[in-house]
């Protein structure tokens, strides 16, 4: 399963970047405006700093606007993967874009029906939102269910499902048992992934058994070293 990460700060994706689990960067309007700069530039640099996939968002919501602003961005670098949303100019787009070969990812997919919809026009990915579904009280995790099965059913769908609006680790497991291609991450929850508290007190025991000993692993080699010159 790939690792993206879903946020617009360079701080977050160099620190993470570093534990070789980023696999690429989703962005979108809202995680822009946080970062407080302007897109061109967020986009560059954070293509600077990942090789993988990064996803940048049109903004317009007409076909020929779309396509313009989709030039602009997939002009910035050549791992930029043009966002759009899932609507009938946003489709149109995909389409377009894909037979361009440029990379297109369909955003905010909430039903199966949209994504076979993202699947027929080639999107590169399908990006459903689990969270804002449970958060109206729904199961964001049986949609996920779902497109696994449909787009299991038709090899020639090659669009990869792409996880998005994760909330905790938890979503992360059941996508991942679902087998779906790819989550999108807030660097929290990517965080929380290595947290056990049972990690956290069996090293805690470990340390204070080992001080007991007054070794040091590198004391001892260099003593070993000096013995054999
Ligand atoms: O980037 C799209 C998606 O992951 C947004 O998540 O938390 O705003 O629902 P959220």
């Amino acid at each position: 399963m790939k690792f993206f990460i879903d946020t617009a700060d360079l701080e977050e994706i160099r620190d993470l970047s570093d534990t070789g689990l980023l696999d690429g960067v989703t962005t979108n309007p809202s995680l822009i405006a946080k970062s407080g700069g302007n897109i061109l530039d967020v986009i560059a640099n954070i293509c600077d700093l990942v090789s993988g996939p990064v996803s940048a968002e049109v903004t317009a919501t007409e076909f020929d606007a779309m396509m313009s602003e989709a030039k602009v961005l997939s002009e910035i670098a050549p791992n930029v993967v043009i966002k759009v949303p899932l609507t009938v100019d946003g489709l149109k787009t995909c389409k377009l874009l894909r037979e361009d070969n440029i990379e297109v990812n369909v955003t905010l997919c909430f039903s199966a029906a949209q994504a076979l919809l993202a699947g027929k026009v080639g999107a590169s990915f399908i990006s459903p939102f689990v969270g804002r579904i449970d958060d109206i009280g729904g199961t964001g995790m049986e949609l996920i269910d779902e497109i696994v099965d449909i787009y299991s059913q038709y090899p020639s769908i090659e669009t990869e499902i792409l996880v998005a609006s994760v909330r905790h680790p938890n979503h992360v497991i059941e996508a991942a048992k679902m087998g779906a291609d790819i989550v999108t991450l807030p660097p929290k929850v990517l965080r929380q992934l290595f947290k056990h508290p049972l990690t956290d007190r069996g090293l805690s025991d470990f340390l204070s058994d080992w001080e007991k000993t007054g070794q040091s692993i590198l004391n001892l080699a260099e003593d070993r070293k000096k013995a054999a010159e």
